[in-house]
């Protein structure tokens, strides 16, 4: 080795050496510097095998390193919405460890607040956790588009829309990134369901991957600068999305010029050729599939059998080296090589940002002029539902959290009430699991949801006893505030089954479980003050009790200060803002994923509804839904007025203005929305396309003026002909409000 190499080298390992974690508080160092100089040197001294081992898992959330030139593993960890609890180097969950974590709302409990500035909060906790943990990387957010509102995961997951999810996820990753951890924006690309997911075929035409299931990993990429992104196990029009030629080397890497490393999902490498080639740079959770405790790493796809591929010629050595390359420069600008400082864990301030998510995500959707419960004398309420009491941190699949604490709606409630209200509660329903019935009857029945009409008798069991003891309490009550909805799976089986939010499995319909409807029924029979509240990652049928309640909540899974949040809206200590970031139609079937597309189809499935999802379908066919995508009430009124429209930049942009008033008497949060439409376009396009939002902070009788400014570009549709991005000259109207559906403000624009 000739002297220059050798003291370059020396460099090298000195600074790689200094990295070692330093105990300082800040957040410096944010910008490291990345030397192609330092990379390349590296590279050279490396043998084939120890780029290998840089390539795949080294334990169950570490990848390797190359101890000899003092290059540590990557450390991972789920996401998204907490640092998972610990695993130890296998896959059993370990004993006694120090993990309790600040366990945030769910990622559609986030994008309901449509607050951009939460998201950079949000992403920020996660990132101090996450770096307190010595994770490297954080596996969120989860940023797949929610087709259908059976899919298991949608409580991960933000919209239905591409532009909200991608405004979302832009401050998630900056607030993860900023800690030096690495976000892991996920799963590229059409893992819109859990049925089969390893195996499925989503059959998807290039405009709807372009304008529906691309846009927000496009934005993450160029906009947020994600440092990783998860492919994931369901094929993509025949070939798998983890090693896909067209999408991951083509668009992803060559088109976007996403300069980060594709992680697999667990297990989700199915071919040692098109992992080398197709630009998967790590293989994770392989063996994990085959051996739960001793998996043998060099069984994994990109180990051994990489190996031999190169060693044949079969593969080129330099496919290697470029992944090498993008985990090196992830190594420099995360935490592995970098010194971010400290990060900090389960503070106040982490809890103050649950809080404020909660209370901005949970939504209003109905209001007979009953909420916020406001009395001078002391009135008894009756808090029923099981869900009241159930926490839910610790279940879902991987995104499962050791919470600190896990304030319950029935806890919220007799903490914010004080001695003010008298609160008694009971259960109302119990959720129960008969194996059987779900292995035989639902999970079967799922594969036939074009036609899905079967009962789902299982869940549908109520418990007598426990309606008699609820309707007691109910009968004597001034109010009933009735806590219901999904949960993530049973007791004993925390990955959830059947009809449940969970990861690994689909809902089968959106029928309430366990009775809950019968007793809802009973309720308002016997008392006309029903609060109705729903928890869960998608709505439930709601058509047998929605009229007979005052007022429908619905609070998703909102974090470990859910229940505060949920009792401060009940009460009018919140003023509540949160909008569907999904439109809630009654029946799955009434989706077009169900009724014109497939879900969950077979070995296949057929994305037929094309870019026409959720209110994009709803819209253009003027089909009226119990509550729209956008929608959500407050407790005061807002006037929108004074719309203007001009060009900008040579024409290159249109600024948009106009005034929103607070009408009411108390101050709180509106969302303006603005959509567009075009007038004549010569393809089939949507009726309405979110194009941008705001939220904005109003007193009593102000008046703020907004802007927003839409680049030309936001008006082109993609042209499955050319491929191409285009714009056609037409008129256009911009369309200003509070939800799809109430747009009082409307401009066309020649373009
Ligand atoms: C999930 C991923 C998760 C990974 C690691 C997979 O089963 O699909 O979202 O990050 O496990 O836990």
């Amino acid at each position: 080795m000739n002297s220059l190499r050798c003291f370059l080298l020396l460099m090298i390992m000195t600074s790689f050496y200094n990295c070692e974690r330093k105990a300082t508080s800040s957040m410096k160092d944010k910008s490291p510097e990345i030397s192609s100089e330092k990379i390349e040197a590296l590279l050279t001294q490396m043998t084939l095998k120890e780029k290998l081992s840089l390539i795949h898992a080294s334990s169950s959330f570490t990848s390797g390193g190359i101890p000899r030139l003092n290059i540590p593993e990557i450390s991972m960890s789920d996401g998204p919405h907490g640092v998972r609890y610990e695993h130890g180097r296998g896959w059993s969950r370990l004993e006694n460890a120090d993990d309790q974590a600040t366990y945030l709302p769910t990622g559609i409990t986030l994008a309901s607040t449509w607050n951009k500035s939460l998201g950079l909060q949000y992403g920020r906790v996660l990132g101090s956790e996450a770096k307190e943990r010595n994770k490297n990387i954080i596996l969120g957010p989860g940023i797949n588009i929610i087709r259908s509102p059976l899919n298991g995961r949608n409580f991960e997951y933000l919209s239905e829309d591409p532009y909200l999810t991608a405004q979302m996820a832009i401050g998630y990753v900056n607030g993860v990134q900023e800690h030096g951890v690495a976000a892991c924006a996920k799963h590229f690309v059409a893992n819109n369901q859990e049925t089969n997911r390893s195996n499925v075929d989503a059959l998807v035409s290039n405009r709807a991957l372009h304008e529906i299931y691309l846009p927000a990993f496009k934005t993450v990429v160029q906009d947020a600068h994600v440092w990783s992104i998860m492919g994931s196990y369901n094929k993509v029009n025949g070939q798998f999305a983890t090693h896909h030629e067209y999408l991951v080397n083509s668009i992803l890497k060559n088109d976007w010029g996403f300069d980060g490393v594709l992680i697999s999902d667990w297990a989700s490498v199915k071919d040692t050729k098109e992992a080398l080639l197709y630009g998967t740079d790590i293989e994770m959770g392989t063996e994990l599939v085959k051996s739960f405790n001793n998996p043998d790493y060099d069984g994994f796809y990109l180990a051994n059998p990489a190996e031999k591929m190169i060693e044949s010629g079969e593969v080129e050595e330099s496919v290697v080296d470029d992944k090498v390359r993008r985990i090196l420069k992830l190594m420099m600008r995360s935490t592995v090589l970098t010194d971010y400082g400290q990060g900090e864990r389960n503070t106040e301030e982490h809890q103050k940002t649950a809080l404020q998510v909660a209370q901005e995500g949970i939504i209003l959707l109905k209001n007979e002029q009953i909420l916020p419960i406001i009395s001078a004398e002391k009135k008894t309420i009756a808090v029923i539902g099981h869900n009241a009491i159930r926490k839910f941190a610790s279940r879902g699949g991987s995104s499962q959290v050791n919470a600190l604490y896990e304030i319950s709606a029935l806890e919220g409630i007799q903490k914010i009430a004080g001695d003010k209200y008298e609160i008694v509660f009971s259960e109302g329903y119990e959720p129960y699991f008969d194996e059987n019935d779900f292995r035989k009857e639902n999970v079967q029945t799922a594969a036939q949801t074009k036609v899905n009409n079967v009962k789902v008798a299982a869940s549908k069991k109520s418990n007598q006893k426990l309606i008699q003891d609820a309707v007691a309490i109910a009968k004597k009550a001034d109010y009933v505030i009735f806590v219901g909805g999904w949960i993530h799976g049973f007791d004993g089986y925390a990955w959830g089954e059947g009809t449940f939010d969970s990861e690994a499995r689909d809902k089968v319909n959106l029928k309430l479980t366990f009775g809950q409807e019968e007793l809802l029924q009973e309720l308002t029979t016997v008392n006309r003050n029903v609060i109705s509240v729903i928890y869960g990652g998608s709505q439930v049928e709601m058509k047998n009790w929605l009229p007979n309640v005052k007022a429908y909540i619905h609070a998703w899974y909102p974090g470990m200060e859910g229940g505060t949040a949920l009792a401060q809206i009940l009460f009018g200590d919140v003023n509540p803002s949160g909008k569907l970031p999904v439109t809630f139609a009654n029946s799955h079937m009434d989706y077009p994923s169900h009724s014109i597309g497939e879900f969950p189809g077979g070995d296949e499935v057929k994305y037929t509804e094309d870019i026409f999802v959720g209110y994009r379908y709803f819209a253009s066919k003027n089909i009226s839904v119990p509550f729209a995508f956008g929608h959500g009430l407050s407790y005061t009124s807002f006037a929108f007025s004074n719309m203007v429209t001009s060009t900008v930049d040579n024409d290159n942009e249109i600024r948009v203005t106009c005034e929103i008033t607070n009408t009411g008497d108390m101050a709180g949060y509106e969302v303006a929305q603005l959509y567009m439409s075009q007038n004549k376009p010569s393809v089939v396009r949507p009726k309405i396309e979110l194009k941008e939002f705001s939220k904005v902070w109003l007193e009593p009788k102000e008046t703020k003026k907004i802007e927003f400014v839409l680049h030309k570009d936001a008006f082109k549709y993609f042209d499955a002909n050319t491929n191409t991005w285009t714009l056609e000259k037409d008129m256009y109207t911009l369309l200003l409000g509070n939800s799809s559906v109430n747009t009082p403000l409307q401009k066309s624009i020649k373009i």
